[in-house]
């Protein structure tokens, strides 16, 4: 089934229940929604309020209140160096394979919106090139295979 068709079945379906204006029932639209594209949209949203007879605020409270509703499609942030000692230890490659698996665009986003890569041009720990931090964490002494490998670990790859 199209998106779409998906989007509109679920709206559909609310519509029709006498409790759509309920906490409960409202994020209960919201994740099956949220199921569909992998994160809630503006205009996901403004339907979810529109079919519950809610304001788009209320929608909002209840996104920032239930942690499994999000946002943004965003699952792993990378924070890759591009300094010169890191550099001269194939930061580059490195940066150049992740940039290449998981289809960076150029504000940074993998081709599915799971995975941000951010650069910095020194992370300050230097002696330990090649350094990344994934998702908060430090790691150090980088190959391009072994940074590679790591990053495949963590962030995985949706299945198309
Ligand atoms: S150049 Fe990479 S940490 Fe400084």
């Amino acid at each position: 089934m199209e998106e779409a068709d998906r989007i509109r079945e679920i709206l559909d379906y609310y519509r029709g229940q006498r409790d759509r204006s309920e906490q409960s029932t409202a994020v209960e639209m919201l994740r099956e929604l949220q199921e569909v594209r992998g994160f809630l949209t503006p205009e996901l949203k403004k339907a979810a309020a529109e079919t519950a007879g809610v304001s788009e605020k209320l929608i909002d409270i209840l996104v920032r209140r239930y942690p499994t509703l999000r946002e943004s499609a965003i699952e792993h942030e990378i924070l890759a160096c591009t300094g010169e000692r890191c550099g001269n230890r194939q930061g580059a490659e490195l940066l150049g394979a992740l940039r290449k698996e998981f289809g960076i665009g150029k504000d940074g986003l993998s081709s599915d919106g799971r995975v941000l890569l951010r650069t910095r041009c020194c992370l300050k720990r230097c002696r330990t090139a090649v350094n990344m931090d994934i998702d908060g964490t430090a790691y150090r002494g980088l190959t391009p295979e072994s940074g590679l490998k790591l990053v495949k670990e963590i962030c995985g790859k949706r299945k198309a």
